[in-house]
């Protein structure tokens, strides 16, 4: 890139940043006097308890909308928050490939839940861990203890990833199984002299420069089913992603996928025929919308890739559901590469459009997609990366 380019970059980028400024402070400051006023005027569940607003799923969507709703709700007792979450920890994504190959970090990926919501929210927020394992129009049933809950509101934030091992999600709900799985990832990683990578997205690309700079004498192979490594992005990363690949000796195959897999010799077939001989196949493709939640009981509501349809207000877009919310890779929103800060600022509106609702006003915070916040770091081994769309 010239440095003129750069420079305009950097200002655009800057603009962008300054820019939202102003998003941010209404956001924050809007959320807080919903909440006063509703503590004066909502008249919603009085005599009934509390009425719940439940979240399905806390990582980068719902544990955002989270805390931007505690700050946002009246704490007066007529509502509470509900998350319902398996996993014991938020999983850090963006680590995994880095901690499937270098040793002795791994537990970074975990963060606690409970210390970083706003004070004072223990009083009305309960985490329920568990599956959210079927809908009605009002209801949530766990799977675990079959309890249903009934709500108000519900959010959706069940992301792109439930069936997904690594190095793309951990595949564990307990911290102590996540530790163990990647560390034996990373033995395993040790332990091959030959590995193939499937998928050219950032978890295949970060992984196989990570892993062929730390053990630069083995055989590391990418295969990828376009013509391009980062497909999603634009021409400058791709290129930068291809070139950082060849730079550190690992071997691109594009155009290919893998059909099988020879579970004794370990050796992998290609749609051409062609074999691969490995010791450690990585399979780091398979994001997909994880909808079926809704899909089960409002299937005009998700698209044919299994994305929720949304409103740009992020209430489902379908007759009867405009109590329910989608954010973060499992919604229609437009975003050309799923990122986690989007999917932080989706949350920022539903909270909003949430607090909005409890007050008996229509949900006006809309989310359009902005180029910027597709920008990533792309990592090309221990040292150097790229910073691109
Ligand atoms: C290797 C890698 C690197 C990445 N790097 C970046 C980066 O550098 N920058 C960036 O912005 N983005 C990055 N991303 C993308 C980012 O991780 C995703 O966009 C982000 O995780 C989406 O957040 P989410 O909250 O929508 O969903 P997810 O993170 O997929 O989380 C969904 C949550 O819902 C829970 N859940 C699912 N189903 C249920 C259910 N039935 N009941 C209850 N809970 C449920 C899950 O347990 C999980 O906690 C990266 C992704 C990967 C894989
Ligand atoms: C990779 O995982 C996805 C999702 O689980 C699956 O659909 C796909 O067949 C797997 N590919 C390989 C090569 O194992």
């Amino acid at each position: 890139m010239s440095l003129f380019r750069k420079s305009l970059l950097i200002l655009k980028l800057l603009g962008f940043i300054l820019g939202s400024i102003p998003l941010h402070i209404r956001q924050t400051l809007s959320a807080r006097s919903i909440g006063k006023l509703t503590a004066a005027k909502s008249k919603d569940g009085d005599d009934k308890g509390p009425l719940n607003i439940v979240i399905v799923g806390a990582s980068f969507a719902g544990y955002t909308t989270a805390s931007f709703l505690i700050s946002a709700l009246p704490q007066d007792g007529r509502y509470r928050i509900l998350i319902v979450e398996p996993r014991s920890h938020f999983h850090f994504t963006w680590t995994l490939p880095r901690f499937c190959v270098i040793q002795g970090h791994e537990s970074k990926t975990f963060i606690p839940y409970g210390p970083f919501l706003p004070k004072g929210s223990d009083q009305f927020v309960r985490w329920v861990q568990g599956h959210a394992a079927s809908l009605t129009r009002d209801t949530v049933t766990i799977r675990e203890t079959g309890e249903v809950i009934p709500f108000a509101h519900l959010v959706l934030a069940t992301g792109s990833g439930t069936e997904l091992q690594l190095p793309s999600r951990v595949g564990a709900n307990a911290k102590a199984d996540g530790v163990a799985k990647l560390q034996a990832m990373q033995d395993s990683v040790k332990n091959a002299q030959r590995l193939v990578i499937v998928g050219g997205g950032a978890a295949g690309v970060e992984l196989a420069t990570d892993a062929k700079h730390l053990y630069p004498s083995k055989t590391v192979t990418l295969v990828h089913s376009r013509d391009a490594v980062m497909h999603r992005f634009g021409p400058e990363l791709q290129a930068a992603a291809l070139k950082g690949l060849q730079d550190r000796g690992v071997e691109v195959i594009l155009n290919e996928r893998t059909v099988s897999e020879d579970p004794e010799t370990g050796a992998v077939t290609l749609r051409s025929g062609r074999k691969i001989e490995c010791d450690l196949c990585v399979n780091c493709t398979g994001q997909k919308p994880a909808s079926g939640l809704l899909g089960g009981f409002a299937p005009e509501a998700v698209s044919e890739s299994g994305h929720i349809l949304v409103k740009p207000t992020l209430q489902v877009d379908a007759e009867g559901l405009s109590h329910i919310y989608a954010c973060g890779d499992v919604a229609n929103t437009g975003v050309r590469n799923p990122n986690a800060r989007s999917a932080m600022k989706q949350a920022m509106s539903v909270a909003d459009n949430i607090a909005l609702a409890v007050k008996g006003q229509k949900p006006s915070l809309t989310y359009a997609p902005h180029w910027a916040d597709c920008l990533i770091k792309l990592t090309l081994g221990l040292v150097g990366s790229r910073s691109r769309f």
